[in-house]
């Protein structure tokens, strides 16, 4: 009997930090059933009652929470938030509206492995408020990014982005509404392109296939 090289292939382990909602963790919950390429082996959030948690013990995934408050300073609570996903067997973060700045350390120990999911058309939008931002600004075009993460905020090497047009009623509500749906497809094809060893980062340029990427897929 033969079997493919990506069936033979161990998943790749998936951690994911969210605060709130986890709708992105829910869509790669969803996509994994099918999907053998990855696995979830922890979520994790800096806040107790983000609803994201649920979803995670539903599903069975493991769940741990830091918050902040408990720790000294915010070196701390980072040492112990990647110590808790080192211990996981994480091979990947995913940032799943993980509404935090990372500090230095903790990115570079992940660098190349660490991505985020952000709502903008990067490197439009950084930060909060991405919606209304992009009605505010004039946008023709809004979406989201995935992104390897870098020690500044939103920033880092693009690996893929998703486009939506702004329609002439929008409201921040509306466009945000129309965008999350896409936001999990990308995110998904991410992770799945990311599990099948099909992307890498090397200094600021990600590879995909062994070719550098020159704008974001
Ligand atoms: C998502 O829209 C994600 O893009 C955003 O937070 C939301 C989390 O939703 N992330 C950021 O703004 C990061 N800068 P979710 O909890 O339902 O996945």
């Amino acid at each position: 009997m033969s079997t493919s090289a990506e069936s033979a292939a161990a998943p790749l382990r998936v951690a994911v930090l969210l605060s709130g909602r986890g709708s992105n963790l829910g869509a790669l919950i969803a996509a994994a059933r099918e999907d053998r390429s990855y696995r979830l082996v922890g979520a994790f959030a800096d806040k107790p009652e983000a609803p994201g948690l649920a979803l995670a013990r539903a599903a069975g995934i493991p769940t741990q929470v830091c918050v902040p408050k408990d720790y000294v300073d915010k070196a701390a609570f980072e040492a112990a938030l990647f110590a808790a996903v080192a211990a996981s067997g994480a091979d990947l973060v995913v940032l799943a509206g993980f509404m935090r700045v990372l500090g230095a350390e903790s990115v570079e120990a992940w660098r190349g492995r660490m991505i985020n999911i952000h709502p903008s058309l990067l490197p439009k939008h950084q930060g909060l408020h991405t919606h209304a931002r992009a009605l505010a600004a004039g946008d023709a075009e809004h979406g989201a990014s995935v992104h390897f993460v870098t020690p500044v905020l939103d920033d880092g090497p693009v690996l893929m982005q998703v486009r939506i047009p702004v329609l002439p009623d929008d409201t921040a509500e509306s466009l945000a509404a129309r965008l999350l749906p896409q936001e999990h497809r990308l995110l998904v094809a991410a992770v799945r392109l990311i599990a099948q060893g099909r992307v890498r980062l090397q200094g600021e340029q990600i590879l995909v296939d062994g070719e550098a990427l020159r704008a974001p897929m």
